[in-house]
């Protein structure tokens, strides 16, 4: 065993950063001897250095000065953990250029700027892990990157955000309306004070950016992903839905079609009962993958929180640990340049609920607009009678999303038609 520790410099000690310390802390002796090197932290990076913290620090580790942690010559590993992206960027270029490695749980700063950085430490020769910023404690980056890098992988799909599963799970569970559960998922810390990122569906698709990325290696950007959250979805479409024998689940999704291009999207959709992916509840995440020569597959676990995220941040230390002053591979996985295809040109079921007038003639007008803009009806539910307007429920077969748009827009000002409430994306799993 090599005697001198690998030292690591820690830029943040909140949530993540305090779970990373627990873990180093507390499994030291057995980390040491699966890496073949004692780990030992050298600097803590802070913004208020007496805050109260959940974890112990010698005298002298903690400091509020950037330089005392990236100017350290003995430093070998910088975790950055402390989110955003300014000056968290700056201070990994820093540490890049001055031939330290990097880990990072930053999804949102390596999903807009991950291209710069990755180069940047190809460049010079060190490592860039970030295992932390997709599904938390879900080892899914590794596993795409090097477990199922034999495959051509056709589909990534997941539930990469606990707070709008945990919210979509309650609605399910209680036939809560969403703001209802929000605030009581607030209340109990399940939910940020500010849920914009996440019930707006941008978390999940900073995930997906970099989970697409990897799976399909060509760079897919945030603002080349559709995203809509769940601010939308009422009791009544998760009622509906389970009529129809599906769950509403917030889905990245991610699906290479050969020869065309690359489809990515965050979205709420039905997803069938009987699929993995439906009975993913609470906070919990899960990916399922395709691969050309493994199948199916899906990964699930706990996508957040201090023990569970500590876990990928120090697993990714311990794999640099292990390789230090070896070879390093190449930090992007970004060989090919595929479009991503538009929206308008992707395929899919579709649930519609309208608010009609109850008379008779209704259903062939409506369904007439559709047959025009060749969307083929799959199913029809009408509840209640003689009331003013009445629901009807439409599921469409597998349609082209820019066919659908069109009979939308010819019904929503059909007279007979009060109102389409909503549209959702009916997921058969593939
Ligand atoms: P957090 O609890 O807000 O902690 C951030 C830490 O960074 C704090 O210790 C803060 O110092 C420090 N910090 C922030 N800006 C600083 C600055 N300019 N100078 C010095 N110190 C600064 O955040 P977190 O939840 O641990 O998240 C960290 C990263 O992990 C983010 O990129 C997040 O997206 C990602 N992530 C989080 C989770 C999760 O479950 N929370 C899961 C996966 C990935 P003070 O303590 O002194 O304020
Ligand atoms: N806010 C995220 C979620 C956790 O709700 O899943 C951090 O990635």
């Amino acid at each position: 065993m090599d005697e001198k520790p690998v030292y690591l410099g820690i830029l943040g000690l909140g949530t993540v950063g305090s779970g990373a310390v627990k873990i180093l802390q507390q499994s030291s002796a057995d980390i040491t001897q699966r890496t073949g090197r004692r780990l030992e932290i050298k600097k803590v990076l802070v913004r208020n250095p007496d805050k109260p913290r959940p974890v112990t620090l010698p005298k002298g580790v903690i400091t509020t000065n950037p330089a005392e942690v990236l100017e350290d010559p003995e430093i070998d590993i910088i975790v950055e953990v402390m989110g955003g992206i300014s000056p968290a960027k700056e201070h990994i270029l820093q540490a890049i250029r001055s031939g330290k490695h990097v880990v990072t749980a930053n999804k949102e700063l390596i999903a807009k700027e991950g291209r710069e950085l990755l180069t940047s430490a190809t460049n010079a020769g060190v490592n860039l892990y970030f295992e932390g910023s997709v599904a938390g404690g879900i080892p899914i980056v590794k596993s795409l990157k090097e477990c199922l890098a034999a495959n051509m992988i056709r589909t990534v799909m997941g539930i990469i955000n606990g707070t709008t599963n945990y919210i979509l799970t309650a609605m399910t569970e209680n036939g809560a309306d969403f703001a209802q559960v929000l605030q009581e998922a607030q209340r109990m810390g399940y939910a940020e004070t500010d849920p914009t990122n996440d019930v707006d569906g941008r978390d999940a698709a900073y995930k997906l950016a970099i989970l697409a990325s990897i799976a399909f290696g060509t760079r897919v950007r945030v603002d080349q992903i559709y995203t809509e959250g769940i601010r939308g979805i009422t009791a009544e479409d998760i009622r509906y839905a389970g009529e129809l024998g599906y769950v509403i689940k917030l889905l990245a999704a991610g699906k290479e079609h050969p020869g065309r291009g690359i489809e990515v999207r965050v979205q709420p959709a039905f997803v069938p009962r009987l699929h993995p992916l439906a009975a993913v509840g609470g906070v919990f995440n899960a990916v399922f993958v395709q691969g050309d020569a493994v199948g199916d597959m899906m990964f699930y676990g706990r996508g957040a929180g201090d023990l569970p995220t500590g876990s990928a941040v120090v697993a990714d230390i311990m794999d640099i640990a292990k390789n230090l002053g070896g070879k390093v591979n190449p930090a992007c996985s970004c060989y090919t340049d595929k479009p991503v295809i538009p929206l308008e040109e992707t395929r899919s079921k579709y649930y519609v609920r309208t608010a009609v007038l109850d008379k008779p003639g209704v259903l062939a007008q409506i369904a007439g607009a559709f047959g025009e803009a060749g969307v083929s009806l799959s199913s029809v539910i009408q509840k209640g009678h003689g009331m003013q307007p009445v629901t009807l429920v439409f599921v469409t077969h597998e349609v082209k999303e820019g066919d659908l748009r069109r009979a939308i827009e010819k019904i929503r000002f059909l007279p007979v038609v009060d109102a389409v409430h909503n549209v959702i994306r009916v997921e058969e799993g593939r």
